[in-house]
């Protein structure tokens, strides 16, 4: 029996605003497998971003969220504020594009990933900031235990990202969820940071939801993927399956639009035409239809279900027949 650390069933998140309640992410279900990287990837706008900081109960007060989110059996929406911050960090930690918005400028290095040791797992200060040193060598950074006392500025932006990677890794978290974890990195520092992801993944056993809009660090990372457009799930499958057949238009465009010439991470950029429409004006049927090159009129009448691939994956369109052929 295939076992899953994480279960989002019917996420949706709506954001008040002064026009009303607008939906940024809409009857989202993904799952991902004890031991396994799932990769969401989609255009700037698509609702990334929200779907991971609905899982860690992070999104701004203005938000309502329906549905559930079961982390190893328990609905994270249904916790108390109080029980949900121990299962932030202890449980499911988290890495984002900018270090430095996980990083306190005016504490050490030492102790500040020290501190979720000390808050989650009761360790003392000596311990914590013992392990501390070891967590800081595990993602590669020279001289660890000489840089306990150092501040962050003091680092580069790839050696600021260890170190936020290593804080998020402190308490063995059974999950961790990277939104972005390189796009801020110059394209050397990119490699190195995926490297260590991908030396931890193997290493550590735990599960991961990477975020990103290149297909490139999904594909090196991940066994499973999830497309998302207009707030929404497009195609879903495993890895291998939705790059060897893509079976949805939107996904077929993103790998259609990775310049063959390119062949840097994170250099690449999507060139399909036109642009996400607004989460205030979705269109009715197919969010996709007004970009798709196999648009009939029908698209536009309901929202496809999720459909089968052509191999094992869903694709969320009425004509994949004629897209896979
Ligand atoms: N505070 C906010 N108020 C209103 N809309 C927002 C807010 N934050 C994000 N959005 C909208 O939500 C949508 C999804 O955003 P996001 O999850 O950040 O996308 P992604 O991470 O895929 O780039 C976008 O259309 C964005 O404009
Ligand atoms: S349902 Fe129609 S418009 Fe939407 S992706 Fe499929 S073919 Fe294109
Ligand atoms: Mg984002």
């Amino acid at each position: 029996m295939m076992q899953n650390t994480l279960s989002v069933q019917n996420l949706s998140v709506s954001l008040r605003t002064d026009s009303g309640y607008v939906p940024i992410v809409r009857d989202l279900s993904f799952d991902v497998r004890k031991g396994a990287a799932l990769g969401i990837v989609g255009e700037s706008g698509c609702g990334k971003s929200m779907t991971a900081l609905a899982v860690m109960r992070l999104l701004p007060d203005s938000a309502q969220t329906s549905g559930s989110i079961m982390l190893e059996g328990n609905d994270l929406l249904q916790l108390s504020e109080g029980a949900m911050c121990a299962v932030r960090g202890a449980r499911i930690g988290m890495v984002f594009q900018e270090p430095m918005t996980a990083l306190n400028p005016a504490h050490t290095v030492g102790k500040q990933i020290a501190e979720g040791l000390r808050l989650h797992k009761g360790l003392s200060s000596r311990a914590a900031i013992e392990e501390a040193g070891n967590l800081m060598d595990l993602v590669g950074i020279p001289n660890a235990g000489a840089r306990l006392s150092d501040f962050p500025h003091q680092f580069s932006g790839g050696q600021r990202q260890r170190v936020v990677i290593a804080m998020a890794l402190a308490c063995k978290p059974d999950l961790l969820v990277a939104d972005e974890p390189t796009t801020a990195l110059d394209v050397t520092v990119q490699l190195q940071i995926l490297e260590l992801l991908e030396k931890l993944i193997a290493d550590m056993g735990m599960s991961l939801i990477v975020i990103s809009h290149d297909l490139g660090v999904i594909g090196r990372l991940c066994d499973d993927v999830m497309v998302m457009y207009a707030g929404q799930a497009v195609e879903k499958g495993t890895v291998a399956d939705v790059f060897d057949a893509p079976s949805h238009p939107y996904t077929r465009g993103l790998f259609g639009a990775l310049p063959e010439a390119q062949e840097d991470i994170g250099a690449r950029l999507y060139t399909i035409p036109g642009v996400v429409p607004s989460p205030f004006a979705l269109p009715h049927g197919c969010k996709f239809a007004d970009r798709c090159g196999y648009v009939v009129p029908a698209c536009r009448d309901a929202e496809p279900p999720l459909s089968p691939g052509k191999l094992g994956q869903l694709a969320r369109c009425i004509k994949v027949p004629e897209v896979v052929a």
